[in-house]
């Protein structure tokens, strides 16, 4: 197997990257009371030095009283937090890597199995998680507007800290994806509206506002998908025409990277051509895109979560299509969770040493 394509290095306003490879963003819960402490720094600086280009740290809530429903989720604000993340990027730019986290509101959710819940009742769109489940507040303009302004500020943050990139979570059913949904979106001011292009007026806001705060030469990635976790086979935009005036403009707010979740990499998007979702963003926007889903493995991650292992599998059609220039970037999740060094086994080609996904590391940070 020939890897030399994901060896290339990347270059993209502040981003400086080594190779093609990025650790995919991955909730760990490991952070009590939101603050990263120096297990998680160590967690992320030995992917660091396993030689992974680029770091998305799992998502890091924004400063708004219901953006977790979970307690040992990390929060990207207050002193005690960022000094967290703070130790965090030192270390892994100390370890070779660029790093960006993944600022998150989660919008509506279940209740959290522990019982904790948040000091105010979750807030959304319409206040539903899905069609029929109505959990937590409907935003007013002015919550929106504070939510807009606190995706900035954590952008700010991460800019002023050292950080590489930002990403926004846009993706998964959490707060921006619940604008984008015709299903949890049944607002009839301007941030609702029959289509696709009206309901994203919110994330277009907080592109907006993030470029504001961290300027024009600062790379910001925007994570987008079509599933959800209430709807596998979910598609927002059903056709490319579709997909283009979702996503042309939020090029325009000041995308520079589209980062295209999906279970399967090699999944087509739209019948008639075997584009994947990163294929698409790519050729309509021209912008970078990353894809993502099953690299290196055989089997697909929300099975990940009922206990399913995955072994290890080949990279031929990922780099087919990367020669293919459909994407610029390629990012990895359940194999860096279980293995560190899965990034410089497969530089140096020792595919046996590979050791897939199991589902023992969903419960720990492995640290070798
Ligand atoms: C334990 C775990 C936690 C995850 N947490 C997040 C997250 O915080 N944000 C996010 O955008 N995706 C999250 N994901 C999805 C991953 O980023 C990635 O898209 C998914 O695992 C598919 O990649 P893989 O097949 O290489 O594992 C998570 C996945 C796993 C396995």
């Amino acid at each position: 197997m020939n890897t030399d394509s994901l060896f290339r290095p990347f270059s993209l306003k502040s981003l400086n990257i080594k190779n093609r490879i990025v650790m995919a963003p991955m909730t760990r819960s490991f952070s009590p009371n939101g603050i990263p402490g120096a297990d998680v720094a160590a967690y992320y600086s030995k992917r660091a030095a396993g030689e992974v280009g680029l770091i998305l740290s799992e998502g890091t809530v924004i400063d708004r009283p219901a953006s977790s429903n979970d307690a040992n989720v990390p929060h990207f604000h207050g002193t005690e937090a960022l000094a967290g993340w703070q130790q965090v990027i030192n270390e892994v730019h100390a370890n070779g890597a660029a790093m960006g986290p993944q600022i998150w509101h989660m919008g509506i959710m279940d209740n959290h199995h522990s019982g904790w819940l948040p000091s105010t009742p979750f807030e959304g769109p319409s206040g539903l998680n899905r069609p029929g489940f109505n959990n937590g507040n409907t935003m007013t303009e002015a919550d929106i507007e504070a939510a807009i302004m606190a995706y900035g500020a954590a952008a700010a943050a991460a800019k002023r800290m050292g950080f590489d990139t930002v990403e926004i979570h846009g993706a998964h059913g959490y707060l921006i994806d619940q604008f984008f949904w015709e299903g949890t979106n049944l607002r009839t001011d301007i941030y609702g509206g029959k289509t696709l292009p009206e309901r994203s007026r919110f994330a277009m806001e907080v592109v907006k506002e993030v470029r504001r705060q961290v300027g024009p030469d600062f790379a910001i990635i925007l994570r987008l998908s079509q599933w959800k976790p209430a709807d596998y086979d979910f598609q927002l935009a059903k056709t490319p025409q579709e997909m283009e005036a979702w996503l042309n403009p939020l090029a325009d707010a000041g995308v520079d990277i589209f980062h295209c979740s999906q279970r399967r990499f090699w999944e087509p998007e739209f019948e008639g051509s075997d584009l994947n979702f990163a294929g698409w963003a790519k050729k309509i926007t021209g912008k970078a895109t990353i894809t993502v889903g099953s690299v290196g493995l055989t089997g697909e991650f929300l099975k990940a979560f009922a206990g399913e292992s995955s072994e290890p599998s080949s990279l031929d059609e990922l780099i087919r299509r990367m020669d293919r220039g459909d994407f610029d970037l390629v990012a990895v999740g359940r194999p860096l969770l279980s293995d560190p060094n899965w990034v410089t086994k497969i530089k140096e080609n020792r595919v046996e040493e590979l050791i897939g996904f199991s589902k023992d590391a969903l419960g720990k940070l492995v640290m070798d």
